[in-house]
């Protein structure tokens, strides 16, 4: 449906008392055809890194292959020089929870648990995701940790569907790793994407059902929930001014997706 087709189901909505996306939210089939190639390139950087992390190997060394291959293949590392971010990924280990930078001091080594957030630019467009890898043999509780917040994502991501809202995404997010002793963090989430990184709305991972902007279908949006093994609480690095690391120096995990909201089930555009 074009956003003509639209308007009026959503000034239905508005009158309501409900927030509402402007148009350059929603999507147009032209955008959205930009945003799968953007998506479908950083999926391929993804499984590029996860074809050679290994033990042993530097965060920098990830940066290189993402770099590398982005380049090759006509796209730009998004985060290189954003808002003065150094690198072109970002790479997460054990207690940081986001925007880790890459460096040649950090080596993986068995036991890590390490996010590896890419977002590339093709075309103009925007697509975004990351994975968590786990290096080596790794305790039982990280993987836990790691399996859950990948099923919050999941569940997180089924519960994004058109005409509902923001807020049943992080209802069921937080509903599922509190159920398992975990907690979510709440300084950072998911948000509109494919225009720009960052777009509007923002998708808190905590929330309340039937709160927040309403889901229209052609809107993108990521799904990235940060669950910590131990208390929400992080402070940011102040070497870097930008490394997200738990209080408690527990273990934090994500997973993210790129997904499109349709009439049903979402779409995910960053396998
Ligand atoms: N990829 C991150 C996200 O999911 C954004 C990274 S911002 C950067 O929103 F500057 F750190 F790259
Ligand atoms: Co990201
Ligand atoms: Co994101």
């Amino acid at each position: 449906m074009s956003w003509k087709d639209l308007e009026k189901k959503i000034a239905a909505y508005e009158a309501k008392g409900v927030e509402v996306p402007t148009e350059n939210l929603v999507k147009t089939p032209e955008q959205l055809e930009g945003i799968r190639k953007a998506c479908a390139l950083n999926t391929a950087v993804l499984d590029e890194v996860e074809k050679h992390i290994k033990a042993g190997m530097t965060t920098e060394d990830i940066n290189t292959i993402v770099y590398d291959y982005t380049t090759a293949h006509g796209g730009i590392p998004a985060p290189l020089n954003y808002e003065g971010f150094p690198k072109s990924v970002c790479t997460s280990v054990n207690e940081e929870v986001c925007h880790g930078i890459p460096s040649r001091d950090v080596v993986l080594k068995s036991g890590d648990i390490v996010n590896v957030d890419a977002t590339t630019i093709y075309h103009g467009y925007y697509g975004d995701a990351s994975r968590m890898f786990m290096i080596g043999r790794v305790t039982p509780t990280r993987k836990d940790l790691v399996g859950v917040t990948r099923e919050c994502m999941r569940r997180g991501i089924a519960a994004a569907k058109g005409w509902g809202r923001v807020g049943d995404i992080g209802a069921v997010i937080a509903s599922f790793a509190r159920k398992h002793g975990y907690s979510v963090v709440r300084e950072f989430g998911g948000h509109g994407v494919g225009l720009d990184m960052h777009e509007e709305p923002f998708v808190c991972h905590i929330a309340r059902k039937n709160t927040g902007m309403l889901l229209v279908p052609g809107m993108v949006i990521t799904v990235e929930p940060m669950i910590n093994m131990g208390k929400p609480d992080l402070y940011i690095d102040a070497d870097n001014n930008w490394t997200a690391i738990t209080e408690d120096g527990k273990a934090s995990a994500q997973w993210e997706n790129t997904i499109l909201i349709t009439e049903g089930e979402p779409e995910i555009l960053s396998y």
